[in-house]
């Protein structure tokens, strides 16, 4: 009786630990190399599947090996060009561009796009559609040209939880479903130093 939650309690434990202390710093020779350094929750025995990219190079469209549910954090540190007209972060379906794959939260921050200056705008996309639906326009903007920032998403129950410089930017309401979403998409004008994507935690058994 007493044995059971004790050994569960134990067992979660040493599961957390590795995760929480993960180093989640890339070294010189890491942002050399663009490392991607994987915990892959898929394979037994590992069941932390955080990830890590380095320097990646953009466009960068990458898998998750997480499932994406409650509590998932994914941080970004970066810097916008000094010339940046916009940057793109989207969390999105994977599939051809002719299948317009659902994107679950397209988060675009806009220096000077078209008519537009120094306004985040985030909405989505539904499978096969071509409207951009639940649209939402930030207008306090944070980001400066070639400074850098961290933008963090939590998911939480309501939404995407979304974070810039440690200040709350708004929680942008789930349309798109959770298990839709397979891959990190970033693009244009912005150099990313670091990706850091973790679940709260996630046992696989
Ligand atoms: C992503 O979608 C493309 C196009 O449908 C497909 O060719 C590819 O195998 C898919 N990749 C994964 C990892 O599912
Ligand atoms: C979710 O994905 C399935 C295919 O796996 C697709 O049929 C469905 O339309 C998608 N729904 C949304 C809202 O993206």
């Amino acid at each position: 009786m007493i044995m059971l939650p004790r050994t569960y309690c134990i067992l979660r434990i040493i599961l957390l630990v590795p995760g929480l202390l993960a180093d989640d710093e890339c070294t010189a020779m890491d942002m050399q190399s663009r490392a991607y350094k994987l915990w892959d929750c898929r394979s037994l025995p590992t069941f932390i599947c955080n990830m890590l990219l380095c320097n990646p190079r953009i466009p960068l469209n990458v898998q998750l090996l997480a499932v994406v549910q409650i509590g998932l954090r994914i941080t970004v540190y970066g810097k916008p060009k000094k010339n940046a007209r916009r940057f793109t972060f989207n969390l999105k379906q994977n599939g051809s561009e002719r299948e317009m794959p659902s994107i679950a939260l397209h988060f675009d921050a806009r220096f000077d796009y078209y008519s537009e200056r120094r306004v985040i705008v985030i909405n989505s996309n539904i499978w096969g559609e071509r409207l951009w639906r639940n649209g939402v326009r930030i207008k306090r903007f944070p980001f400066t040209r070639g400074s850098n920032f961290k933008i963090l998403f939590i998911v939480v129950r309501q939404g995407f939880e979304i974070y810039v410089n440690e200040k709350f930017i708004h929680t942008y309401r789930h349309i798109v479903p959770l298990k839709n979403i397979t891959h990190v998409f970033m693009n244009f004008d912005v150099d990313v130093d670091r990706l850091d994507i973790r679940p709260l935690y996630y046992v696989r058994l």
